[in-house]
């Protein structure tokens, strides 16, 4: 049978962000309702049954962050909604706020409910202006019907949304330097331990959650964790946004289930449609730019959390990015690295200074001017930057080198022995991604 969408079934709709919308087609705040007949507890039990994980990158289980966080304490609890959104290749959640907004504000709120807490942040990238004009519009309509603020549907529970808009730094979709950069300072992010759950926002015990994760806690509460459960392969559950860019026909965000595989979301009618010009596939990266590629011979993967990292990478994000035969993989571990070391907060010397070194190393292999020794020097810086950072920003920005040379060193050392790039100059030229790059 065909998978109806749940998160996304009606985004095309003209109307489809409005609270009347929202309520006459998705039963909008029943499950609201529904949660707070229940006990707090019962309502992270059911999350937990569902095998919701965490739609942001880690994949990291939904229940279980909440049941972590501390409980007895006099401290006020905050629920903290990362839509930073600023991994390239990663489309999916202003979709959402932008297209459904109800269906977050509602998410925040259960998830208030389920910890404890009687405020959430949306925490949305800077650049999403526009977005945030609907959210907040959206809000302030949830706060007249009564679905927000004092004493809702008279059940003594109080939830207050607030939106934050950043100031365009990828590193604050990190967790707690999101949580330094809501406290007013500088977007860096902090040792952990103690971990969000016990020592976050003001030091208060907080939940960080993805946009799409809490899109999914309404038809969770509303028709049960088995339902979501059910819906995918075994512990990757429910369904799942992927952003399919690069060299595809018909790119875009799609909602299946994990049970889909790479190859169906690039080939298949219901996605992207098959590669662009009909062009041979040459690698893909399946979670965002921060990923290890995959190759042709993987596209029977299904695109899920597990058979992901066991065919060697992660779903991270799921922001997908095909890449077709005409692609040099050493411009493109240096186009990333361009990113990477403008992104770095500069906190941690390896990220920092690493990232820089790398980005010219690069550069200069790109331009033809390397030696041989230059590829084992690179491996070596990003080697030296993996796992020695106080976030996994660090590991995001060795992983295009290490991965490039590790899949396709030959052509690194193509590019020193003959001093030039090897991909053929007229196939770069009609490529607009490529072009001025060479
Ligand atoms: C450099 C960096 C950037 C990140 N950016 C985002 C982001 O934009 N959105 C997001 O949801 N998670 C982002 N994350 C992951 C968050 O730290 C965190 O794991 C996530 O918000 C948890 O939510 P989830 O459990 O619902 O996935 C980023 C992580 C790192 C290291």
């Amino acid at each position: 049978m065909a998978y109806e969408p749940v998160l996304t079934r009606y985004v095309r709709e003209p109307n489809s962000f409005t609270l009347e919308h929202y309520l006459q087609h998705q039963r909008g705040y029943e499950g609201l309702r529904t949660a707070l007949g229940r006990a707090p507890g019962d309502i992270i039990e059911q999350v937990k049954a569902s095998g919701l994980r965490g739609r942001g990158g880690a994949g990291f289980p939904t229940g279980l962050k909440w049941q972590f966080v501390l409980k007895d304490t006099p401290k006020p609890k905050y629920i903290c909604c990362n839509a930073d959104e600023s991994e390239p290749g990663t489309f999916k959640d202003h979709v959402l706020m932008e297209r459904n907004p109800h269906l977050l504000i509602e998410g925040c709120a259960i998830a208030c409910y389920a910890i404890g807490a009687k405020v959430a942040y949306i925490y949305i990238r800077g650049e999403f202006y526009h977005v945030q004009q609907v959210l907040e519009a959206e809000i302030a309509k949830a706060y007249a019907a009564g679905y927000l603020g004092k004493n809702i549907f008279g059940s003594g529970f109080d939830c207050d949304v607030f939106v934050h808009r950043g100031a365009g730094a990828y590193e604050a979709g990190e967790e707690t330097a999101l949580i330094e950069s809501l406290e007013g300072k500088r977007a860096q992010p902090r040792l952990k331990p103690p971990f969000p759950a016990v020592a976050g926002l003001y030091q208060c015990p907080t939940a960080v959650n993805n946009v799409e994760t809490l899109c999914n806690v309404p038809p969770i509460v509303l028709n049960g964790a088995e339902w979501f459960a059910a819906l995918g392969p075994e512990k990757n559950g429910g369904p799942k946004l992927y952003c399919v860019s690069g060299h595809v026909k018909r790119p875009g965000v799609y909602e299946a289930t994990m049970h889909t595989t790479l190859r169906e979301l690039i080939y298949d009618e219901r996605f992207a449609g098959g590669m662009l010009d009909e062009r041979p596939l040459k690698a893909i990266i399946p979670g965002g730019s921060s990923v290890p590629l995959l190759l042709p011979d993987e596209l029977d993967t299904p695109a899920s959390f597990d058979h992901v990292q066991k065919a060697g990478s992660l779903l991270g994000s799921a922001g997908m990015i095909v890449l077709n035969d005409t692609v040099c993989m050493v411009w493109l571990a240096q186009n990333l690295l361009h990113f990477y070391r403008h992104e770095s907060c500069g906190k941690c010397t390896p990220c920092r200074e690493g990232g820089d070194w790398l980005y010219k190393l690069l550069q200069r292999v790109e331009s033809g001017e390397g030696r041989e020794k230059d590829i084992d020097l690179l491996y070596g810086v990003a080697s030296n930057i993996t796992g020695k950072t106080l976030c996994a920003f660090g590991d995001a920005a060795a992983t295009p080198v290490l991965t490039t040379i590790a899949r396709f060193r030959a052509e690194f050392e193509a590019h020193v022995r003959e001093g030039r790039c090897t991909i053929p100059a007229e196939w770069r030229a009609r490529q607009p991604m490529l072009a001025g790059h060479h």
